[in-house]
């Protein structure tokens, strides 16, 4: 049967993962595709790496443009990142009807609404497994596994870095700087670190999980983020000894009035599978009313857990490319003009509990001011630890997690502690998921 055509944009370790799949595993996949998946041509602005990775078997150019202007290409699979120039490289493969696969998460949660209303009017597929969780097949199995139920939450170990970052320093009590400094030596985490450490990159994922789970827009400038740069290896401790892990999660709930969106360090009980998720593996939980929790393991970056999911989309598209448009699935799971306009909630409106760190003078009376202010605030104490200050120390370290409250409550509680005169420095807040499936 006549090959699909396939347009790839950007060969480095992604797009070198597809190609040496795709040729590898060329019999299975086109036995289940149905027809033969070829990659006819391979933009690179290194044509001379791209011209020895393909070995003449696609045509290589330095100029994108001219991939998603080839009449010849059926899919363009685009793996250049950023916003800017992938943004018009995939506007202008739509605008010449041709279907995208993406692995660029960033660009879709920015600019999806802008993607997916083009490639809906234009009738083609764009397809993203590849940009959440890397080979983890989430997004397929939120969108038709889990097809049946009312999705209640989710929460994702959905970046690799900082979840290795986070593994060392509970493993080895290293600081957070030299957690980093680690990741960077074994090529985990970026020369240039920034969206992984600050949670943007775990916020564009989650962005479009909610998008899919709930029938919603992407928002991604309705998430609240928090990154783990001010992490330190005493609170990683500290959890551990009250029972809890930290992992930077990504979350996303179903409340009465609204939907909360967030990504933030999180104290999770360390008997959950997911609190033993470690290193740079990603692992995501979702909570549905038929189902109950599901949980999703396995490589979230890396050439090939990542080709895996791009090409699983390549097939996908391979197989609906003939279908008629209004009989696929939609790209947000739910109907384009059937998407949900609730809210995301402010971070003031979410439910937590929370983990307080505090330093305060040891002497009578302080912890009962402590707990008067919680308690006026309707704030409920789940534990408490106390860490005697060290020899010729005055001060002690207390360490309190409370029941589930609204954020604006522990804010307020939180600005009365700081201003007794017995409290030394800033409060330490983090907050806290018992993940109760
Ligand atoms: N930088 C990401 C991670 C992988 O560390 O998980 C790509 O999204």
């Amino acid at each position: 049967m006549k090959p699909i055509n396939v347009g790839l944009l950007g060969i480095g370790t992604v797009g070198g993962g597809t190609w040496t799949v795709l040729t590898r595993n060329q019999e299975e996949i086109t036995r289940r595709a149905g027809r033969p998946i070829q990659i006819t041509a391979v933009a690179d602005r290194d044509t001379a790496r791209a011209q020895q990775l393909t070995g003449g078997a696609a045509r290589i150019t330095g100029d994108a443009f001219d991939v998603v202007r080839d009449p010849d290409i059926d899919i363009v699979i685009e793996l250049i990142g950023g916003y800017t120039v992938a943004r018009e490289l995939v506007m202008e493969a739509i605008a010449n009807g041709k279907h995208v696969v993406t692995a660029n998460k960033a660009l879709l949660a920015v600019h999806g609404q802008e993607i997916f209303a083009a490639a809906q009017a234009k009738g083609v597929m764009v397809a993203f497994e590849a940009a959440v969780a890397g080979g983890i097949p989430i997004i397929k199995a939120v969108r038709e596994g889990l097809t049946a139920n009312r999705i209640d939450w989710i929460a994702g170990i959905i970046n690799g870095t900082t979840n290795y970052i986070l593994s060392e320093m509970r493993d080895k009590g290293l600081t957070f700087a030299d957690a980093l400094a680690d990741a960077q030596r074994l090529g985990y985490a970026e020369a240039d670190p920034t969206f992984d450490i600050e949670g943007v990159d775990a916020a564009h994922k989650i962005t479009l999980l909610a998008a899919i789970a709930f029938g919603i827009p992407v928002q991604f400038d309705r998430v609240h983020i928090e990154g783990i740069t001010k992490l330190t290896a005493d609170d990683i401790r500290y959890a551990e000894e009250l029972g809890y892990r930290i992992k930077l999660l990504g979350i996303t709930k179903r409340k009465a009035d609204g939907f909360e969106l967030r990504v933030h360090p999180t104290l999770i009980p360390a008997k959950r599978l997911i609190a033993n998720v470690e290193g740079v593996m990603n692992a995501v939980v979702v909570n549905a009313d038929a189902v109950g929790a599901t949980l999703y393991y396995g490589r979230g970056a890396g050439a090939e857990p990542t080709a895996s999911a791009v090409i699983a989309d390549l097939v996908d598209v391979t197989r609906l490319h003939t279908a008629d448009p209004e009989h696929r699935v939609p790209h947000l799971a739910f109907r384009a003009d059937q998407l949900s306009d609730t809210p995301i909630l402010p971070i003031s409106e979410v439910e937590s509990a929370y983990y307080l760190r505090l330093r305060v003078e040891d002497r009578p009376g302080v912890l009962a001011d402590i707990t008067r202010i919680l308690a006026d605030q309707s704030i409920s104490i789940d534990a408490m630890l106390q860490k005697e200050p060290p020899e010729g120390e005055q001060q002690a370290t207390i360490i309190i997690l409370t029941h589930i409250t609204r954020e604006k409550q522990i804010d307020a509680a939180i600005a009365r502690i700081e201003a007794l005169s017995s409290t030394v420095g800033i409060v330490t807040r983090l907050r806290l998921e018992e993940l109760n499936g």
